[in-house]
């Protein structure tokens, strides 16, 4: 069998999505924390909810409104905050183990990809901003289909752009649900539980559970 292709979600896989809060913890106050959590989440929930019913609004919109309902929650959190908070969630941090554990993979001779909800200019922002762009083969955004994971045609994206079967793809997510949804299409699934939650989706596990992308399997 060829060399397995490493695809990678971007944001809270790659990418931390608590970042943006931490760059201005002292400012947002002791909300802080739930403030993020709520953000992240309500970014999350717009992508399903708005795929269910078959609309389709871009990742850096949802992002905004996410945003706007995270202040409207924690009124605690000041709203002056907010282009500070968009900008630093526009060139988000990658983690620590990230450049390290694509570089690895590049040096054993593997493909690389991110296949991400993210639309193509906050990928092209964050990748080019953790200086990602010299171990990625490939950045993959559902943009082009106008719907968000876990659908199906999501995840073609990549066997399509790497003519490959689906054993042939190692998908690494730190969300569960993502994995599932690689899982569900053929692929071998790489859950990063970064925030040691317990496993879920139990008919679509992953075929590794690792804690961090420093201990990802090659
Ligand atoms: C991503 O697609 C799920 O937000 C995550 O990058």
């Amino acid at each position: 069998m060829a060399q397995p292709i490493y695809v990678f979600d971007a944001y809270g896989t790659l990418f931390d999505v608590h970042a943006a809060i931490a760059r201005h913890r002292a400012a947002a106050g002791p909300d802080a924390d739930r403030f993020s959590d709520t953000w992240r989440q309500k970014q999350l929930e717009y992508t399903w909810t708005l795929t269910l019913a078959g609309r389709y609004v871009e990742f850096w919109a949802l992002t905004e409104r996410a945003l706007d309902f995270a202040f409207g929650r924690f009124p605690s959190v000041n709203r002056s905050l907010k282009p500070q908070l968009l900008d630093a969630y526009f060139t988000l941090d990658a983690f620590a183990d990230a450049k390290a554990a694509l570089a690895r993979l590049k040096q054993a001779g593997h493909k690389t990809a991110i296949l991400s909800n993210g639309s193509p200019k906050m990928l092209a922002a964050a990748v080019t901003g953790s200086a990602l762009d010299g171990v990625l083969d490939a950045v993959l955004s559902v943009d082009v289909l106008r719907f968000y994971k876990p659908r199906p045609e999501v995840y073609a994206l990549v066997t399509a752009h790497f003519a490959c079967a689906p054993d042939e793809v190692m998908f690494v997510s730190s969300n569960r649900w993502d994995v599932m949804g690689a899982v569900a299409v053929g692929f071998r699934g790489l859950w990063v539980n970064r925030a040691n939650n317990p496993d879920e989706y139990a008919d679509f596990a992953p075929i590794r559970t690792v804690a961090d992308l420093a201990a990802l399997p090659i």
